[in-house]
């Protein structure tokens, strides 16, 4: 009220034309837009009402996408379709001005991420697999009287008095415990240590393949089931190409884009190839549960295997940093085109960033650490610590090196 009191003021009282309004992005309940829009139509007619030469509504964005698929007001999803948004919009506009009896305002909408979030896809070579389900047991010497801890895990292990999944979990945790406080109290010695870690490690997988896959689990068990499963190894960062996955717990469609005809067998979580612990996808979509901290995946053969993270157009690749110096991922602009015999056309690649490209943006120049590295070669050479072409090889190495990209290349 006070600027339009100032604009008419100064004489400019047709400088008002819009009403515009943004509430934030992926909103999943149409409840939240519905109110937003009667509002915003309220404010448009009283302005005009009062005489501003009002013709625009502008609505925002926050048009949700449904990455979960639930169709429900759980925020990675939206409990409304884009017709129904449509629909919405038009009809409380044209109702709050019915009522008021202000003639309609053409309505503009600034939707962003319900247009361009279906447009990508980032595919993950899936290049290792960390199992937790192989812990070798140590070689502990035969015929030697065991501890009593290792005893008490055996015993646990074998379960003759039928104690309960929870019941044996607990136990298995406060003997291993205990083997923790004797080993740093100088009471066991390391070979025993691993032995009491190997048992236990034993145990809860016995306890998880004990468990039904379905169905109430009590939390500490589901937990103990999470931290079983394994560890795929993806040539990416998540920092770089999926950061609202770690930084608001986002879901996105995770799955294998090949081998469907093959049913997946291993309990998966997906983890980077940054250092960083938080590099990792360990929330999944899961209809029935909510969220799933596994995913089933394949087994890894001699053959390449891929995932594909859908739904990754918006926001993703822009907001994305260098976090551990990952740099832009290569990408492939990909067109359908009904006249090729695939069905689509690769129109462009565009290779990802190169090393000095990354060293450059924290401000170490690719010349200047070249000429570095010569410098040190150059003494090598002259004291005789290595021979002249191998210094050279070296040189190149060390160049060539910059030029390649930093994600790992795969033959
Ligand atoms: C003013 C404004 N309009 C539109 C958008 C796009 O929003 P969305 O991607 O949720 O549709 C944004 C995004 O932040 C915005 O700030």
């Amino acid at each position: 009220m006070a600027a339009a009191r100032t604009l008419e003021e100064a004489g400019m009282k047709d400088a008002i034309k819009l009403v515009h309004f943004h509430i934030g992005s992926q909103v999943p309940n149409i409840h939240t837009i519905k109110n937003a829009v009667i509002e915003a139509t309220r404010y448009y007619c009283d302005l005009k009402k009062k005489g501003f030469p009002m013709d625009l509504l502008d609505v925002g964005g926050g048009l949700g996408i449904d990455y979960d698929g639930s169709r429900t007001n759980f925020d990675s999803s939206m409990n409304y379709t884009m017709a129904v948004y449509a629909r919405d919009v038009v009809f409380n506009i044209q109702s709050v001005c019915q009522q008021a009896e202000v003639p309609v305002p053409d309505i503009i909408s600034e939707s962003g991420r319900a247009i361009v979030a279906p447009h990508s896809v980032l595919i993950l070579e899936v290049f290792n697999r960390i199992s937790q389900r192989e812990h070798p047991a140590p070689n502990m010497p035969k015929g030697e009287k065991k501890h009593k801890v290792i005893e008490d895990l055996e015993y646990s292990l074998i379960n003759e008095s039928n104690f309960t999944t929870l019941e044996r979990y607990h136990d298995a945790v406060q003997k291993r415990d205990e083997a923790y406080s004797l080993f740093n109290l100088g009471y066991l010695d390391l070979e025993t240590r691993a032995e009491a870690e190997s048992l236990y490690w034993k145990i809860c997988r016995k306890l998880v393949s004990e468990m039904p896959k379905k169905g109430y689990q009590h939390e500490e068990l589901l937990h103990l089931r999470g931290s079983l499963v394994d560890q795929y190894v993806c040539n990416f960062s998540i920092f770089q190409s999926l950061l609202d996955h770690w930084a608001l717990g986002q879901l996105f469609p995770v799955a294998p884009i090949h081998r469907h005809n093959e049913e997946p067998t291993v309990d998966a979580v997906i983890v980077d190839i940054t250092c960083d612990s938080d590099g990792k996808i360990s929330k999944f979509i899961d209809l029935e549960e909510e969220m799933s901290e596994y995913l089933p995946l394949h087994t890894l053969t001699d053959e390449p295997y891929y995932l594909g993270i859908f739904l990754s157009g918006a926001y993703q690749d822009i907001m994305g940093d260098m976090h551990n110096l990952f740099g832009k991922v290569p990408e492939a602009h990909v067109f359908l085109e009904e006249d090729e015999e695939d069905g689509f056309y690769i129109e462009e690649i565009i290779p990802g960033a190169k090393n000095k490209q990354v060293l450059e943006l924290t401000q170490y120049h690719t010349h200047d650490l070249a000429r570095m590295v010569k410098k040190q070669i150059d003494a090598a050479t002259k004291s005789d610590r290595i021979r002249p072409r191998e210094g050279m090889r070296l040189l190149n190495f060390y160049q060539s090196t910059l030029e390649k990209s930093m994600y790992l290349e795969f033959e």
